[in-house]
């Protein structure tokens, strides 16, 4: 009897470290499952979830407005060797990173923010990428990279309140706020902004293409110039790695702004890999304090040094001190 019960629990014991097996076998195989679900905007609604707003001097040189329609139908995967490795047609591209599309008039007008320090490499391999993946798109754009000059922990949030204030002076109605180690994969996410805020880097190959929680905001996203100062900007008290993107989530939240997304097949980066970076201790009691904080601490308190400002090829360098 008590042998028979023994090995009667041995089968399910078993039965158990099988199951176990084969869920972790199907985790390892198909990345895409498990996934958290979230809502998003399908490829049909997503032309018209758009921004339509440029710059005033994407005036009617072009007869023709330029059409979007193919570029959302057909996005396909384009991070292959043709367009990492050098940058085509060069010549298109003007002084500062500015490029808009000759035989069209572009209906988008977007500034790509990226805050940077330290990572030559990646910023060399971020800009060949971009201008090839963002000149496909047809839209107007320009690349601005704001560079901490001083040695203090790093503060990405304050550099990207530091590059909207230039990117709006030029007359941008739309940020991406973009990581320097994220580089989209499908052709289709259009660099523009949607009439909500909207996460443009939800399907991350680093996190097996998945979301971590819903309301994350942060690696790529989208932001139209005027909600941006809406809710004062980002904070510029995070000093060091974590937490400055929950705060703008906060923000938008406070205002009752949501957020959007588009599909996760159109959503799909991949990050080039690099140290961790030293994690702000203080960030989650900032975090506790934004919604009191968001009207003191952002695009009006913000003070910094411009030490540079500098046009290269492929970029608008906005050298500061925090
Ligand atoms: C539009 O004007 C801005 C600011 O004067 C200038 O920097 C930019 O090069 C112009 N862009 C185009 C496409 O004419």
């Amino acid at each position: 009897m008590i042998i028979r019960l023994c090995q009667h629990n041995f089968h399910i014991f078993d039965f158990l470290i099988f199951s176990a097996a084969l869920t972790i076998l199907i985790y390892i195989l198909l990345p895409h499952r498990f996934a958290l679900n979230y809502d998003y905007i399908k490829k049909e609604r997503m032309e018209e979830a758009l921004l339509a707003i440029t710059t005033p001097n994407i005036s009617s040189q072009q007869a023709i407005d330029c059409s979007y329609k193919e570029t959302i139908a057909d996005s396909k995967f384009v991070y292959d060797a043709f367009h990492r490795e050098k940058i085509l047609r060069g010549e298109e591209i003007r002084l500062g990173g500015e490029y808009q599309p000759e035989e069209c008039r572009a209906r988008y007008s977007t500034a790509i923010i990226v805050p940077y320090r330290d990572r030559q490499e990646q910023l060399a391999a971020f800009l060949n990428y971009m201008h090839n993946y963002l000149r496909l798109q047809q839209i107007h754009y320009r690349i601005f990279v704001v560079e901490q000059s001083d040695r203090k922990p790093f503060n990405r949030a304050m550099l990207f309140n530091i590059g909207a204030k230039v990117a709006s002076s030029y007359g941008y109605p739309c940020l991406i706020l973009h990581d320097v180690d994220l580089m989209p994969l499908n052709s289709g996410q259009l660099y523009a902004c949607t009439t909500l805020p909207r996460h443009m880097s939800s399907a991350l190959d680093n996190w097996r293409f998945h979301l971590p929680y819903r309301t994350l905001f942060g690696g790529v996203v989208a932001i139209s110039t005027s909600q941006f100062k809406m809710i004062n900007g980002m904070s510029n008290l995070y000093h060091g790695w974590g937490g400055e993107d929950d705060d703008l989530y906060e923000r938008l939240h406070v205002l009752s702004i949501e957020i959007c997304r588009f599909a996760p097949a159109y959503s799909e980066y991949t990050m080039l890999k690099h140290k961790q970076e030293t994690p702000n201790k203080n960030r989650m009691a900032l975090l506790r304090s934004a919604s009191l904080r968001m009207h003191t601490d952002g695009l009006n308190s913000l003070v910094y040094k411009e030490v540079e400002r500098k046009m290269h090829s492929l970029f608008t360098l906005i050298l500061v001190e925090t």
